[in-house]
Order: structure tokens, then C-alpha cells, then sequence
């Protein structure tokens, strides 16, 4: 998935789409570009690499009076500057960004190539550019209107031509796409953040508009030319993209969790933990079974809010990968709510499955970070989590916000199910209130992670462990060492290990247990034992105070104590921190892990 910017209007042009660019480039870092127009003609200028590579050779734009740039997450092509954006027409009249994929690339490729056009990369998006030649007769509305129903796939692209300068033309088909006008001039990205602090006004785009920015003019068309009227938007909050003292955003992010519980609750609880409105629609609540659907740490937080759902609020509850049961769920059972976790609210497969649910009859409810985004936009009700900004790919701290939030709406089916009594409901209420002070506990105190981590830094194989709430947190922590230290790494149901896993183990096998207080912590200790017979090597994470662990583990992290269902999310910190120190002990990007992107926006 990719970021593009473009911009129209009397200031340093490359300056602007770059300082765009810094702000997009976690969206996608293998490679970035610029273009913009200079004496007559396009100047385009592409890296390999950061957006910081980009701004050395960038420079030169005085006198541009408009330009387009692209950072780019590789899909189609490797990572090369003649695959990276923006891409050109055969004469370079005409250049190219676009963030999505063409699914028919290659079939219009070959058509081009037969009329004689050539191709200088590898992608698909390079089709947009030489169809656009073809149709361009002085118009690039025109020229886009009449090229997007030659496309399959979900895009969002934006051309600039040499002939037009000052004018850009944009449009999307479900990846993002919002426009801002302001009195230096007018912008279009994949994201407002990118150009927010210079602009009065967001205008966003929906599915086959399309957007004409001239100096500070932004109109919106049809494809068939008929004018729309959007009313626009205020920007939100400006981004904080600095990580201050700390060594890394995902450090920062870690750091910042006690608030993003703080605030993600504040919605929903009141201070003694009680339910508060927190704007659901109350329809929602007569739902009789719920499915989740979500990708990557997402779908964590919803096994583990699934969990809460079913023996909180006595809801079947089922968990599924976004990107499986969009094409295997045929129909939904009446009465279901089906609801979609995803921090950036762009995720692609999430999209598709919420907008399949919705097809399906389902009433939908978007749990995400980011207000503005297209779930939280096209789902019948949102939640959103409050944890601020996360810069850092790993997702850390969205991930806690994801499980409370999930966790508070649990206690909201409970109280109007009577599922929980007034008691129960208010002492799980007040548990959650109290996390925020225990993750500072832990975060503060002087914990064994670093030295741990720096002794199994050069294991070659990880196997994470747990049972019940544990399992989801299992599965989470060896994420997010496999996501930044590259290590390959497994997660199981403990009590699964044995019937296969076990094979992997060899002497000192780092195995990773998350062991705090629950039902079946006995069963949990056998595991512990069987792995160890086989010369493994095991470090528990377990509650404050249970002495008889250290017996069993080989080493044993201490967390905060807390109940059955909440203890192991005190867990998370610590197996955070265990993945960022072996990571930077392999002196690795742990903010811009390789290969990975923020959010996909492809299927
Ligand atoms: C991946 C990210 O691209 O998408 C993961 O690298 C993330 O960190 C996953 O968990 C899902 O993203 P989202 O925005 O839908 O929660």
C-alpha cells in the first residue's frame, strides 16, 4: 500500500509533496518520488529508499506551479527506481501516481504495447499513464472520466499533465482519497495528515469521483461530468510526529498505552467503571450473536474482546480473518452484529468483509483509531479508540486500545443483557479503570526484559505459549518479534503444542509462556514442564507474587497482578519490549520493519 500527495498552488511545490511524503511514508518506504513542472515540462525525480533520500534531489521546483509524489509499498515490480512513482506516458507529458492495484493490468498492457506504446516499469499502475495519453485531448477530467471504466481493482491515483500546469485530477475506487483547500493552494492525498496544517478545509472523495484542483479551486465531478456539491470538513488535530525522547515511535508507543486505555475508556466507563453512552445505537444491543472480523494484531484484540463478549455478556461470539470470510460467508444468521476491528480503518480485506456484512444484511459497528477513515465511515456505528497517532508499523499501543474498548463494550451487553450482576459488572469496570495505572506500574518498574532479551537475541526460533486470554497475547507477542526481528516465531494454544509443535523444540529454544493467574494455570504449568523435558528453554510471564512459577519457568517476568479475564493483557508490555530489544540488539529499523506496510490498502 502506498501514500500519494499531490499539490496546486503558489508555494516551494517539491517542498510541500515532500514534507506530504515524511508523513505518509508508513504507509509504504521501499521507494518514493516527485513530479512537477518546470519551464514547459515534467520534472520527475524518484529514490529507492526513504523520503529523506528523496529530499536530497528533490530541489529545483521554484517557478513549478503544482506537482504529484508517491511513496511506495511494492506490489507490482520490484523495488526499483524505474518501478517507482511517478510514473510517465511514452513522450512524458503525463505523470502518474497511484496508491491500490490495477487488476487488469496486463491485458491493457498488451493492448498498449500493440498500439505501440512502451513501457518503461514493471507495475501495474504504469497502465493508468499510457491510457491517459491515449485519451487526453486537452482535458484531464475528461481524460480520467473516460479511462476509469477500463479499470478493475481498488485505486486511488492522481495525473498531472505538462500541457495543464497548476491543474491536478484525482479519483478512487475504495482506497483513500481526501482533498484540502487552503490560501497557499490546494492539496489531495491518501490522508489528511499529510497536508492538514496547511489547509482551512477537507473535502473527501467517494468511490468514482472526480477531483480538479486548480491554485485553491477544488471541484468535484461525476464520471459522467455532472458537477457534485460536498460540503468540506474542518482538519482534525495536527499530527505529533516526534518520538521526543525516545529511541523509536514503537518505544514511544509503548510508553504511551497507559493513555491510550486512559482515553479509549473515558468514552465508555464513567470513573467507578460503569457503562456511559458512549453513542452506540441502542438497536445495536438486541444483536444475538456477534462475529468480528479483522487482520493482523487487530484480529488479536478481537479473539481476545470475543472472548470477554462470551463470558461477559453470554453472546455467541465468533472471530474470523478478514480476508477469508469476506469469500467464504454466503449468509448471516438474523440478529447478527457484525463487527470490524482495524486501527487505520483503510485496511482493504477489513473493508471489503464490512461492506460484504453489510451486503449480507448484517448491522455493523467499526472499532478504529482513526475518525475520518472509510470503516468508520461506511459502518453503521463506531467506536473509536483513542490512542492518538501510532507511527511505529508494529502495531503496540492501538492493539491494548483495541482489547478495553472491546473489553468496555462487552460490560455494555452485560449491563443490558443482566448477564453480569450490578457487582460483577461494576468490579470488572473498575478493574479496567485501574489498568492505566498498572501498565505505569510495570513500565516504570525495574523488569528483567532487557537483560533477558539481550541473552536470546541470537536464537534462531521462538515458540510463544498460552491458554485462554492467554492465547490471544501468545499470539500478539510473537507477532510482533517475527514483524521487526524477523525471527521466525510461532504462537500456540499451549495445550496444542504437544500434538505437533513439540517437534520444533530443540536445547534452549527460547519458549515464551504467558502464565498469570486463570482457570487452567495448572494445565498451563504441565505444558511449561513438557517443553522443558525437551531441553527448552522457558520464560513465563506471570502475575506478581506467584512464587511457585519460578520453580517451573526458566526465568519469570513479573507483571501486575490482576483477575482471570484481565491479567494477561498486563502481559502485553512486557512481551512488547522483549520483541523491540532483540530487534534493536540485531540493529534492525524497528519502526520500518522490511516488507511491511502500516495499513494495506489491496486485497
Ligand atoms: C498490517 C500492519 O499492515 O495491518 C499491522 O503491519 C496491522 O500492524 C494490520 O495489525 C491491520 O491493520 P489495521 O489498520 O486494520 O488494524
Amino acid at each position: 500500500m502506498c501514500g500519494i500527495i499531490g499539490y496546486v498552488g503558489g508555494g516551494p511545490v517539491a517542498e510541500r509533496l515532500v514534507e506530504g511524503l515524511e508523513v505518509l511514508e508508513y504507509r509504504g518506504y521501499d521507494s518514493a518520488g516527485v513530479a512537477f513542472d518546470l519551464d514547459g515540462s515534467l520534472e520527475v525525480r524518484r529514490v529507492v529508499g526513504p523520503v529523506a533520500q528523496l529530499s536530497e534531489v528533490a530541489g529545483g521546483s521554484r517557478g513549478a506551479s503544482g506537482g504529484l509524489g508517491h511513496t511506495r509499498w511494492a506490489t507490482h515490480g520490484a523495488v526499483t527506481t524505474e518501478n517507482a512513482h511517478p510514473l510517465t506516458s511514452c513522450a512524458g507529458e503525463l505523470a502518474v501516481v497511484l496508491n491500490g492495484i490495477v487488476e487488469n493490468f496486463s491485458s491493457l498492457r498488451a493492448e498498449l504495447e500493440a498500439d505501440g506504446h512502451r513501457f518503461a516499469s514493471e507495475t501495474d499502475a504504469e497502465v493508468v499513464a499510457h491510457l491517459a495519453e491515449d485519451a487526453y485531448a486537452g482535458d484531464l477530467v475528461a481524460a480520467v472520466a473516460a479511462i476509469v471504466p477500463r479499470l478493475r481493482g481498488h485505486f486511488a491515483f492522481a495525473v498531472y499533465h505538462r500541457d495543464e500546469p497548476g491543474r491536478l485530477v484525482a479519483t478512487r475506487r475504495a482506497c483513500p482519497l481526501v482533498l484540502g483547500r487552503g490560501e497557499e493552494g490546494s492539496y489531495l492525498a491518501s490522508m489528511s495528515a499529510a497536508f492538514s496544517s496547511r489547509v482551512e478545509e477537507l473535502i473527501y472523495v467517494e468511490d468514482n469521483e472526480i477531483a480538479d484542483l486548480r491554485g485553491g479551486e477544488v471541484r468535484l465531478h461525476g464520471l459522467g461530468g455532472e458537477p457534485i456539491d460536498r460540503p468540506g470538513e474542518e482538519p482534525g488535530a495536527d499530527l505529533v510526529s516526534d518520538r521526543g525522547a525516545h529511541p523509536s515511535f514503537m518505544a514511544k508507543e509503548i510508553a504511551e498505552q497507559p493513555a491510550a486505555i486512559r482515553g479509549t475508556l473515558s468514552g465508555m466507563l464513567d470513573s467507578h467503571g460503569g457503562p456511559i453512552d458512549c453513542g452506540l445505537p441502542s438497536a445495536l444491543f438486541d444483536a444475538e450473536q456477534i462475529v468480528i472480523a479483522a487482520c493482523g494484531t487487530a484480529y488479536h484484540a478481537a479473539l481476545y474482546g470475543a472472548y470477554l463478549l462470551e463470558e461477559w455478556a453470554q453472546l455467541p461470539c465468533r472471530v474470523e480473518i478478514a480476508s477469508e470470510w469476506r469469500y467464504r460467508t454466503k449468509r448471516l444468521a438474523p440478529g447478527t452484529l457484525a463487527i470490524f476491528v482495524s486501527q487505520s480503518g483503510e485496511t482493504a480485506d477489513t473493508l471489503q468483509a464490512q461492506a460484504h456484512a453489510a451486503a449480507l444484511g448484517a448491522r455493523t459497528l467499526a472499532i478504529s483509531n482513526v475518525g475520518e477513515s472509510q470503516l468508520v465511515r461506511q459502518s453503521d456505528a463506531a467506536l473509536l479508540t483513542k490512542a492518538g497517532f501510532e507511527i511505529g508499523v508494529a502495531a503496540t499501543k492501538t492493539f491494548t486500545a483495541q482489547v478495553v474498548a472491546l473489553a468496555a463494550l462487552a460490560l455494555h451487553f452485560a449491563s443490558r443483557r443482566g448477564a453480569l450482576s450490578e457487582e460483577q459488572a461494576s468490579a470488572y469496570g473498575q478493574e479496567l479503570r485501574r489498568l492505566p495505572m498498572l501498565f505505569e506500574k510495570f513500565l516504570e518498574a525495574d523488569h528483567p526484559v532487557f537483560e533477558i532479551a539481550d541473552r536470546i537475541s541470537e536464537q534462531q526460533f521462538f515458540l510463544y505459549l498460552g491458554r485462554g486470554y492467554g492465547l490471544p497475547i501468545a499470539l500478539e507477542g510473537a507477532l510482533k518479534l517475527k514483524e521487526i526481528s524477523y525471527i521466525p516465531t510461532d504462537a500456540y494454544a499451549a495445550g496444542e503444542m504437544k500434538h505437533g509443535p513439540i517437534a520444533l523444540l530443540s536445547e534452549d529454544t527460547p519458549v515464551v509462556c504467558v502464565a498469570t493467574a486463570s482457570p487452567t494455570y495448572e494445565k498451563l504449568v504441565s505444558n511449561i514442564l513438557e517443553v522443558r523435558a525437551r531441553g527448552a528453554s522457558v520464560i513465563a510471564v506471570a502475575s506478581d507474587g506467584d512464587e511457585e512459577m519460578q520453580h517451573h519457568a526458566d526465568e519469570v517476568i513479573f507483571v501486575p497482578k490482576a483477575s482471570c479475564e484481565l491479567g494477561p493483557l498486563l502481559c502485553v508490555p512486557a512481551l512488547q519490549l522483549l520483541a523491540l530489544r532483540v530487534a534493536e540488539r540485531r540493529g534492525l529499523n524497528v519502526d520500518r520493519p522490511r516488507n511491511l506496510a502500516k495499513t494495506v490498502t489491496v486485497e
